[in-house]
């Protein structure tokens, strides 16, 4: 499967966002504060390989814990699908737990993604493939 991009939790997103521009990484969006995930997100990328820095803002995100656990690191790996139900339910038949049910992302134009975990490969998130046609799902809009 293609992958979308890398989710990457971080302490603090403005001291990240520094290292990752040194790092040679370009904004491709601009950080952002999502209330309704108590989490700020920035979506980076570098030489074709996109990465979001994901900091939990308070133990209301569903990433507080892993952040307590991991500090700055990567813990997902996202990838593409034509069909995301369909695509969840062939994970969910390999073994994989699927965290809640499909649902549209501010931080990615609402695009429709779900996150499953499994015992061997951990966890991965899955976004539905941007439809054609449709305006309001352009990666540059915000
Ligand atoms: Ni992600």
């Amino acid at each position: 499967m293609r992958i979308h991009h890398i989710g990457y939790l971080v302490k603090r997103l403005e001291d990240a966002l520094e290292e990752f521009l040194f790092l040679g990484y370009e904004i491709v969006k601009e950080s952002k504060y999502y209330e309704d995930m108590h989490q700020s997100i920035c979506f980076v990328s570098n030489g074709g390989y996109m990465v979001e820095l994901i900091c939990p803002i308070d133990p209301e995100s569903a990433a507080w814990r892993l952040l307590k656990r991991y500090k700055n690191a990567p813990y997902h790996i996202c990838y593409e699908t034509e069909n995301i139900r369909e695509t969840a339910q062939k994970f969910v038949d390999r073994n994989y737990v699927l965290l809640g049910e499909p649902f549209k992302t501010p931080a990615i134009d609402n695009r429709e993604v779900c996150f499953l975990i499994n015992e061997s490969a951990g966890m991965i998130e899955l976004i539905e493939t941007e439809k054609k046609n449709d305006k309001t799902r352009n990666f540059q809009e915000s």
